[in-house]
C-alpha cells in the first residue's frame, strides 16, 4: 500500500518513512520491504516487529544502516520545525551540533543553522549562556566574522542558532588529504593573508569583550574569492573547556590540536589569550602543513601543549621567513603572560611580515623574556637590538631635536659676535 499502512492498521507512520528512506537511499528494493511488510501482517504480535527490526532480521540491511535510518528520520523530526525558516539541506556536523543550510522566509534569504541536540536544553545555566551569548554575537559586525542573526527555540525544545550562510570551505576540509579534503597547502603569503584577516576580526571581537575559545582550521570558511570567515564566535559552549577536547577525542577528524595550556588545566579566568594561542596553532598548521603537537591519544596531545617545547615551525618548513615564525612561537608562549599583550599587536607583527618588515612587537616580548632570564639566572644572553643604520639616526626625533637645538645655539653665538664686533 503506498502509505504504507497495513490492512490491520497496525503499521506506524514511523515505519512508512522507514520504508521511505530505506528506499530513496537505495538500502532496501521495494520487494524486500513489501516481504517485510507481509511477515508483520502475519505475525501474531505485529507490535513487536518494527519495519527495521525486519529488515535487519532479513539481512536487508545491517544494524548500523537501520541506526542511520532511525536517526536521520529523529533529526528531520526535529528540524521540520523551526519557525519562520524552512529547511533546505544539511550542511555538516560536528562534535556538538548539526548545520543547515535553510530559507529565512520572511527577508527571502539563505541562512546558515546551527541546532544542538536536545540534552542540552536541560543544562539551564547553558541555556542562559547560549542566549547571552547569541546575543552579544549578533552585535558584532566585521566582515570576517559569520554574522549572527538570531537564536531561539523549536516548540520541540531544540535551541538553534541562525547566521550568514558563508560559500566555500572551512581550513580544516582544505587542508585534509584527499578524496575528503583538497589536500591543500598554503604559502606563507597565502597564510599570513587568511590569518590576517582572522587576527582582524578577534581583535573586533576582543575589543568587545568576546572571546571565542574554540579557533582552529575547522571554525575558518574561506569563500571561493579568499575571504577568511571566522564562524561559532559567540557560540556557548556546554562544557568547559577540557571536556570539549575530550569530546572530540573520538572523531577521528578532532583532537585538541589548537588548545591553550589553560583551557587545557581548566583554568577559570580564560582571556583573549587563549584566542592568541589558537591563532598561533592554526597558523602552525597552515605554514607547515601538521599541528603543533602530535600524538596518538588526545591526552598526549594536550600533555604535550602543557610541558613540550615547540619545534619552531621554520625548522620544519626551511623556506618560512623567520618574521612567521617568531610570530607563532610569542603566540604559542605557554605561558599567557609570554604572548601577545593585545590582539592588535599581533595583527600588526602579521600586517609587518606580510610587508617583508621584522615583526617588531613579538622581538620585545622575546628581547624582555631574555632579560628577564638575566635577572634571574644571572647567566648572560645574547639579545640582539638592531643597530639603526646611519639614515635611519635622521629619522629619530631625538636626534633632530639636538641637531635644531645646536644650530640655534651657533646663530646666537654669531650674533653676539657680530654685535660685539660692531661696536668695536
Ligand atoms: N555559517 C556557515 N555557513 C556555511 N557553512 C557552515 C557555517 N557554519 C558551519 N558550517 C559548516 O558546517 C560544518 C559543521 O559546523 P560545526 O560548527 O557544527 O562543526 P565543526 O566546527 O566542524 O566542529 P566542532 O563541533 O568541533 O566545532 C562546518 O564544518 C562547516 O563546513
Ligand atoms: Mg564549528
Amino acid at each position: 500500500m503506498p502509505d504504507g499502512s497495513t490492512a490491520t492498521g497496525i503499521s506506524t507512520n514511523l515505519d512508512t518513512e522507514v520504508g521511505k528512506l530505506a528506499l530513496d537511499s537505495g538500502l532496501a528494493t521495494q520487494t524486500e520491504i513489501e516481504f517485510c511488510r507481509e511477515q508483520q501482517k502475519q505475525s501474531s504480535d505485529p507490535n513487536q516487529r518494527s519495519l527495521a527490526d525486519l529488515l535487519v532480521e532479513n539481512a536487508f540491511i545491517t544494524v548500523n544502516q537501520a541506526k542511520r535510518i532511525k536517526s536521520q528520520l529523529e533529526e528531520r523530526k526535529n528540524t521540520s520545525q523551526i519557525p519562520g525558516y524552512q529547511l533546505i539541506g544539511r550542511i555538516g556536523k560536528g562534535a556538538m551540533a548539526t548545520v543547515y543550510k535553510a530559507r529565512q522566509l520572511s527577508l527571502d534569504r539563505i541562512v546558515a543553522i546551527k541546532v544542538l541536540p536536545k540534552r542540552m536544553s536541560e543544562n539551564k545555566e547553558f541555556v542562559d549562556r547560549f542566549y547571552y551569548e547569541g546575543r552579544a554575537a549578533a552585535k558584532l559586525s566585521h566582515n570576517n566574522i559569520v554574522q549572527a542573526i538570531d537564536v531561539g527555540s523549536t516548540p520541540d525544545g531544540f535551541h538553534f542558532f541562525v547566521m550568514e550562510y558563508i560559500e566555500g570551505l572551512t581550513l580544516y576540509d582544505l587542508m585534509l588529504p584527499p578524496p575528503t579534503g583538497q589536500g591543500r597547502s598554503f604559502s606563507e603569503a597565502e597564510a599570513l593573508d587568511t590569518m590576517i584577516q582572522i587576527t582582524d576580526a578577534l581583535a573586533h571581537a576582543h575589543n568587545r569583550g568576546l572571546i571565542h575559545r574554540d579557533v582552529k582550521p575547522k571554525n575558518i570558511i574561506l569563500t571561493p574569492e579568499g575571504v577568511a570567515k571566522l564562524t561559532d564566535l559567540g557560540l556557548a559552549r556546554e562544557v568547559n573547556d577540557t571536556q570539549l577536547a575530550e569530546s572530540e577525542a573520538g572523531k577521528a577528524y578532532g583532537t585538541p590540536y589548537y588548545i591553550s595550556p589553560e583551557q587545557i588545566r581548566g583554568d577559570v579566568d580564560i582571556d583573549f589569550r587563549a584566542d592568541i594561542y589558537s591563532l598561533g596553532a592554526t597558523m602552525y598548521h597552515l605554514v607547515t602543513g601538521r599541528p603543533p603537537f602530535e600524538a596518538d591519544t588526545p591526552s598526549a596531545v594536550m600533555h604535550k601543549h602543557l610541558k613540550q617545547a615547540l619545534r619552531p615551525p621554520d625548522h620544519i618548513n626551511t623556506a618560512l621567513s623567520p618574521g612567521i615564525s617568531e610570530i607563532v612561537e610569542v603566540a604559542m608562549a605557554k605561558e599567557r603572560e609570554e604572548r601577545y599583550a593585545r590582539t592588535e599587536d599581533m595583527l600588526e607583527d602579521l600586517r609587518a611580515v606580510r610587508s617583508n618588515q621584522p615583526p617588531t612587537h613579538a622581538r620585545r616580548i622575546v628581547d624582555l623574556d631574555s632579560l628577564a632570564q638575566v635577572e634571574e639566572t644571572g647567566k648572560t644572553v645574547d639579545i640582539s637590538v638592531p643597530k639603526p643604520s646611519w639614515t635611519e639616526v635622521f629619522d629619530q626625533p631625538a636626534f633632530v631635536v639636538v641637531v635644531v637645538a645646536a644650530g640655534i645655539s651657533v646663530l646666537i653665538n654669531l650674533i653676539f659676535l657680530v654685535v660685539a664686533l660692531t661696536r668695536h
